[in-house]
């Protein structure tokens, strides 16, 4: 079982965000990706839609022999249930883990969260956070206009596109004094230098794929299912597109191209 590889999925990119950080703190271990590059944006979907596609990405990947699942994907922690009984495998979303960070990297208990439309209105980071600590504030804001960008490989934080558009998001954010924001979507971590530059150095930005992958490897640890190997593990990357778009911006989110296989799947057979 240790032997087998870390599951990770999204509806595209973002959650590479997660695969960039799993590589960084569990290096020996091998990963099977899929991005559904032919269903993106997720955030935009109805529930009904996004709960069947999280199921189909997740047999997928049970399918190719995974020891866990990790739904790197804010929309899907958001809107579909824990599907880990369902599987029979360990299962993580990201909620959990970011809320967790956020609620202890504030100070003030003023908490920003930034998400797609479907994770806004599930209000699911605000319900834990304040279920955790009902003395919270926690201001909402929906950007799903980020994820076509990033999605587009518009993250400049010198670029005036990229600059108008965040500050127009962030403007309500800023009139509430937070000093913690969550990016509680996966593609959002790769706009955090124009986020942290428009909100200023007195707000901490909380990265929802980083955090997952940090819990991940405590599962794993947890379960005994990590690798006693020194080699370095692979990476395997499917999408539901064509594989050379997805190539063209990955590096983009693992500072390098993705040199390892990229293969197309059709999900809807699973
Ligand atoms: N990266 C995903 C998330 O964390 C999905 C973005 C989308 O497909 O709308 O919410």
């Amino acid at each position: 079982m240790k032997e087998k590889a870390i599951g990770v999925f999204d509806s595209g990119l973002g959650g590479l965000t997660a695969v960039r950080e799993i590589l960084e703190i569990m290096p020996h271990e091998d990963i099977v990706y899929f991005g559904d590059t032919g269903r993106v944006p997720y955030g935009s979907k109805s529930r009904d839609a996004i709960n069947r596609y999280a199921r189909q990405d997740a047999r997928f990947l049970k399918k190719m022999g995974v020891k866990m699942i990790v739904a790197a994907c804010g929309t899907v922690s958001s809107v579909a249930p824990d599907l880990s009984e369902e599987l029979g495998l360990p299962y993580t979303g990201v909620v959990n883990p970011t809320c967790f960070s956020a609620i202890n990297a504030t100070r003030n208990g003023r908490i920003g969260v930034i998400g797609t439309a479907a994770t806004i209105a599930s209000h699911s980071y605000k319900k834990r956070i304040t279920e955790k600590r009902p003395e919270f504030e926690v201001f909402e804001e929906h950007c799903q206009l980020f994820v076509s960008f990033v999605e587009n490989g518009l993250v400049d934080p010198d670029d005036e596109l990229v600059q108008l558009m965040v500050r127009r998001y962030m403007a309500p954010l800023k009139e509430n004094d937070i000093d913690t924001l969550i990016l509680g979507c996966t593609h959002f971590p790769l706009l955090a230098d124009a986020i942290q530059r428009e909100m200023g150095d007195g707000v901490t930005l909380i990265d929802s794929g980083k955090e997952t992958a940090i819990y991940t490897k405590k599962i794993l640890e947890e379960q005994g299912l990590l690798r006693d190997t020194e080699e370095r593990g692979k990476a395997q990357y499917y999408v539901s597109d064509t594989p050379a778009d997805f190539e063209k911006f990955a590096g983009l989110f693992l500072k390098n191209k993705p040199h390892d296989n990229i293969e197309h799947i059709n999900i809807e057979e699973y």
